[in-house]
Parts: C-alpha cells; structure tokens; sequence
C-alpha cells in the first residue's frame, strides 16, 4: 500500500485530470503539479495543473480546476485522506487547495506503525550481485577503496531490507602480470634463503612497486632519448636498463606460467601474498561495520581457467575477431573496442575486460542474478560500457529460460579529494592508506567526544568515538552525490551539527534519552505504544508527513543506486523532529492523551532512524 500521502495525492489527482482530459493524458499520466502550500489557511497542499492544462485545452483555468475537481470527488481513495473539495478549493488563478483530514494522517502512521515501517517485500524478490571492494594483491587499501566497500556494502543492504537476495562479489586483483612480477620477486628471496613469511603488506607492496619500476623501465624513456637525439652513452644506458626490465618481464610471465600451472612452489608463494592482503583487507572492511568477508572473494584468479575456452567460443561463434592479431569484440555505438587477447607481440594474455566478461556469465548464468551492481570507480565507465554490451551480445547477460537479460548496471562513484581540489594524497604525494585515515578519525573523535561528554567511562568513550569516527567517515561518502567527487575534511565530517554522520547519532541518541527519562519518572509505562496519535498541530502534521515518506526514500535508494537521497531523507527527518520536540512537550505534555501520542511519534521516528542507518551500514548508540 501507498503511505505518503504526498504520494497518493499525485497519483489520484494525476488520475482525476487523466479523466477529465483524457487528450492530455496522452502521452502518459500528468503531472498534478503537486505543492505544498505557503499558507497553512490554505490547507497543505495545492495542485496547480489547471493553469498550464487551460493553456493547452484553450478553457478558462478556473473552469478547468473545476473539471479536475468534479473528476477528483469520485475517487474514494482521494476522499479517504483530504476533506470535500468544492468551488470553495478554488484559489486565484486556478489552484486546487487540498487539506488533509486529521485522522488520515493518524490512520496512515497507524498502519506504518509496523516493524516492516511500511516497507513491504517484493512480489518476486531478486538475486542481486553487488560488485564491491575490488582490491588488489599487494597493495593497501587506499581511501579509493573507501567508496567501493561503503557505497557497496549500504546498497547491499539495502537490497537485503527489501527482501531481495543479496549476493556480496569481491572482484580481487588477484591476477595476470603484476602480481606475477610481484610473485616472481618474492620467489627469488625465497630461493635466496629470505624469509618471505615476515612481510608485511607494506613490505610486499613496496616489492611491488619496485617490480613495477623496474618493468615499465623505460621503454618510455628509451623512445624519448631516441627522439632527442641522447648521446650514445646516455642510449646505451638506457638499453641495458630495458633489457633488464626485458628480463624481469620475461621472468613474470614465466611466473604467470607457473602460477597457471599450479606450480607448488610459485603457488605457495602467490597464496602467501593473498593471505597477507586480505587479511589487512577484510580487517579494514570489518573495521569500518561493512559486511564483506572472505566468503564473498570472488577473485580474477577465479575466473583464469575459463577465460581460454570462453575466448574460443566467441571465436567460433563469430563475436570476437581479430584485429593486428588481438582479438576485439565490437559493439556498436561504444568508440573502442574490447580487446579481450593480446596479440602474440604483446604476449598474447588476457585482460581485465575478458575477466569480467567472464563474471557476467558467471553471475547470471550460476548465481542467478536478475540484477548485477558494479560499484567500481567512474573512470571505468568505458570499461563496463565494453564489458556489459560484450556479455550481452554473447547471451551470457541472460539467465537460462530467461526472455530478456538481466539488468547490469554500473554504481560509478566521484573521487575523494584533498583540500587542494585534487585526488586526495599524502603530503610526500602518496594514496592516502585507508587505515591511517581511520586511525586520525578514530583520534579526532575521541576528541571529540571527550568534550562533549567528559563524564563517559572510558570503555564507552572509546567505544562512542569509534562509532562516531565509522559513521562520519561512511556518511560523508554516502551523502555526497555518488556520481561526483567530493573534497575530505575531517572537521567538516565529524561535526555534531549540519549533514553529517555525528549529528543523525547525536539526533537518535536524543529520542532515546525521552524514554529513558521517561521510564525514570515512571508513570507513562508503555500503553503509548497503542495509543491513539493524534496528528493535531503543523509541528505533528510535518513530523507524520516526514515519516511517511520513508518507504518511498527507500524505493528510490534501490531504483537510482544513490544512498544519499536516503542521506538526504533521514537529515531531513532529523530536523524535522528537532522542529517537533522543540515545540511540543511530550513528557510534559498537556494531557496523558497527547503525551503518549507523542511518545508513540517519538518511537516510530527513532525506529525509522536506526531502520535507516542500519541500510547505511551505520550502527547507532544509545548514549554518547
Ligand atoms: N580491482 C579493480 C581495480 O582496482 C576493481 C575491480 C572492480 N570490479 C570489477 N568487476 N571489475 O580497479
């Protein structure tokens, strides 16, 4: 059923005006135009659609407001909520002003007042993959990774509250030359009698940086010193500096053979780096509440067996072909093509692109997806417009029996940056470690804390500035519009007033407070919790409202991929309460009527908002 009333109004009044004009319904159901209205004497809400319609139908508006109107009074859901509109609706020009009856609001919370807070199970639940995390072996999670796993991890659980199936995939970068390199380097100290099993992450990743160097050594270089003309001896450094990187190359794709192989000893050592990252990995993400785990690794590593025999296959089948002896598959309307093998020249291997066609077949064809996320940074955008029209073209977007393919939808995400406008960096230039940047916000919370509540015990304090570090540092990224960057500041973000994270737990932790003075004094007991709500004054009449719009926020989360309208929705929410609670006694409310009414709003607010962090993946406190 529909909650918010805002809702039903649109979509009756849109039916009322569909009727009486059905030519300008035409092209789909109209707009009512729906406002709230300025003037509470007015009522609370006004439909302004006769204007532009007279304009289009060549009436006057009032006569047009009147045909809406007569339509309007047929429908008995419309006059379940708003009082009997007449001429007397009419207002100036042609506004219809609409006020809703007292005890529909009353009846609609009544309803709501459920713990499935007006969100109702699909009639066919999904199977949803989300995409989330992505890190790669040998590196730290940098502040990047942060979006990944937060916008990820809140989609998906979002999805759960809902009551789709959710699937959490971990597409690691556990594969190919550069962790070969890497491999390859650990080997040789191996062999040279090191012992690899007291590296760290930093120490493997600092090897593989090294790697890395020392491959790309300069081929770059070597062209720029041709091009200007280098002397001789400058050239001729140079040269032995790529043949060593010749040799490092050849050694790595070696590795890779070897690896491929399942060698025991390359292998041991490959694992050896998987087991150090993702331990540092998954302590990040269990770190900062997001539920991925080691059961939800799904790495490229997974896929290297099928990649051959499925590259075969869209050979065969004439998806693929060649072109300067790579194979590409084209698409239409999409400016590069795919290359999913190298040439022979360029060492004939896979790329990331034929993984992750791989994964579609996989997530759609195995796990059963109706919808595949990919929360994955927006400078892949062309890399997911290749890879998803690949996979479609291919069948393997399209479950088994299945009519059309599945949805495959990529959650792109902005980038963090720094004060300077820029990707967000160290000062010596470096990403930013997400673990540093979770231990500083950890520091500046328990600051934080410590002045505005010196009185906590330690345990607590700790505990309460740990939760405010997790919830600033999620919601600032969840509350920013996904799609755009946005700049990191650690004073903006763990501040208790404003948009943030702080303040929606400061804001919950205060409603809990009422019932625990509530239970202190005694007397109210918990007969509020059946009590009749009476929706009297506008500060009421708002917070109903406020509440009500809450399964459509949820909605919209789940359509658009965007956590922060929900963000939006429960400031909003918050604020709106503060509006109420500042104006409204409820312990010390004029009647033991209206108190326990009020205790009963107060209630289902604080459900809504815990309900609603809870999809953020935020956890809320009772004190702080
Ligand atoms: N490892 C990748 C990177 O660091 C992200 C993986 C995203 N997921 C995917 N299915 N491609 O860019």
């Amino acid at each position: 059923m529909a909650f918010d009333p805002v809702q039903i109004l649109s979509e009756r009044f849109g039916a009322a005006i569909a009727r009486a004009f059905p030519d300008a319904a035409a092209g789909g159901a109209p707009d009512a135009l729906l406002k709230p209205t300025q003037n509470p004497k007015f009522g609370d809400f006004q439909c302004n659609a006769a204007m532009p319609l007279a304009k289009a139908v060549g009436r006057p508006p009032r006569e047009v407001a009147q045909a809406i109107i007569d339509a309007a009074a047929a429908d008995a859901d419309l006059g379940a909520i708003v009082e009997p509109l007449s001429a007397a609706s009419i207002a100036g020009p042609g506004f219809i002003n609409i006020a809703l009856r007292s005890d529909a609001l009353a009846g609609l919370l009544a309803k709501f007042d459920t713990p499935a807070l007006g969100i109702e199970p699909p009639a066919t639940p999904q199977t949803i993959v989300v995409d989330l995390c992505g890190v790669n072996l040998a590196k730290q999670m940098h502040v990047g990774h942060l979006r990944a796993v937060v916008i990820g991890d809140a989609l998906a659980r979002t999805f759960e509250r809902i009551g789709h199936r959710v699937i959490r995939q971990n597409h690691v970068g556990d594969w190919g030359l550069p962790i070969a390199m890497v491999t390859a380097r650990l080997l040789e100290m191996q062999r040279a009698g090191r012992d690899i099993a007291a590296l760290d992450l930093d120490a493997i990743e600092k090897l593989y940086r090294a790697a890395q160097k020392e491959a790309d050594a300069d081929e770059r270089g070597l062209a720029a010193a041709r091009k200007y003309g280098l002397g001789p001896k400058a050239l001729a450094e140079l040269e032995e500096q790529v043949a060593g990187a010749g040799e490092s190359l050849a050694r790595a794709k070696a590795t890779l053979v070897a690896l491929q192989n399942h060698d025991p000893e390359t292998f041991a050592v490959w694992q050896r780096i998987a087991d150090v990252t993702m331990r540092e990995c998954l302590a990040v993400c269990a770190r900062l509440g997001a539920n991925v785990t080691a059961e939800h690794s799904a790495g490229e590593s997974s896929y290297a067996e099928e990649l051959a025999p499925m590259v075969d296959e869209l050979v065969r089948r004439g998806i693929a072909e060649e072109s300067d002896g790579a194979l590409v598959i084209r698409n239409e309307g999409i400016e590069e093509p795919t290359i999913i093998r190298k040439s022979a020249k360029g060492g004939g291997g896979f790329l990331y692109a034929t993984t992750d066609i791989a994964a579609i077949r996989r997530r759609v064809q195995k796990l059963g997806a109706d919808r595949v996320i990919y929360c994955v940074d927006a400078r892949q955008a062309l890399h997911f417009r290749q890879v998803f029209a690949s996979a479609t073209r291919a069948g393997f977007a399209t479950r088994p029996g299945a009519g059309a393919p599945s949805r495959l939808e990529h959650a792109a995400f902005g980038m963090v940056l720094g004060p300077d406008n820029r990707p967000f960096k160290t000062r010596t230039g470096e990403n930013v470690k997400l673990s540093d940047l979770l231990d500083e916000a950890e520091e500046r919370a328990a600051a934080a804390v410590r002045e505005k509540n010196p009185d906590l015990p330690p345990d607590e304090a700790r505990a309460v500035s740990t939760a405010v570090a997790m919830a600033a540092i999620k919601y600032v990224d969840l509350s920013n519009d996904r799609a755009k960057d946005y700049v990191f500041s650690f004073d903006r973000m763990l501040a208790f007033e404003g948009n943030t994270g702080p303040y929606l737990l400061y804001a919950l932790v205060r409603i809990r407070s009422i019932f625990r003075r509530a239970a202190e004094r005694g007397g109210a007991g918990d007969a509020w919790r059946r009590a009749p709500v009476v929706v009297g004054g506008r500060e009421e009449k708002d917070l109903a409202l406020a509440l009500l719009r809450y399964p459509g926020a949820v909605r919209s989360v789940a359509e658009s991929l965007e956590p922060h309208r929900l963000c939006q929705y429960l400031f909003e929410l918050a604020q709106t309460f503060s509006v109420f609670v500042t104006n409204c006694h409820v312990l010390n409310a004029e009647t033991d009527a209206l108190r326990d009414s009020r205790l009963r709003l107060c209630d289902i607010t604080q459900r809504v908002m815990a309900d609603g962090l809870s999809m953020l993946g935020i956890r809320p406190l009772d004190r702080m």
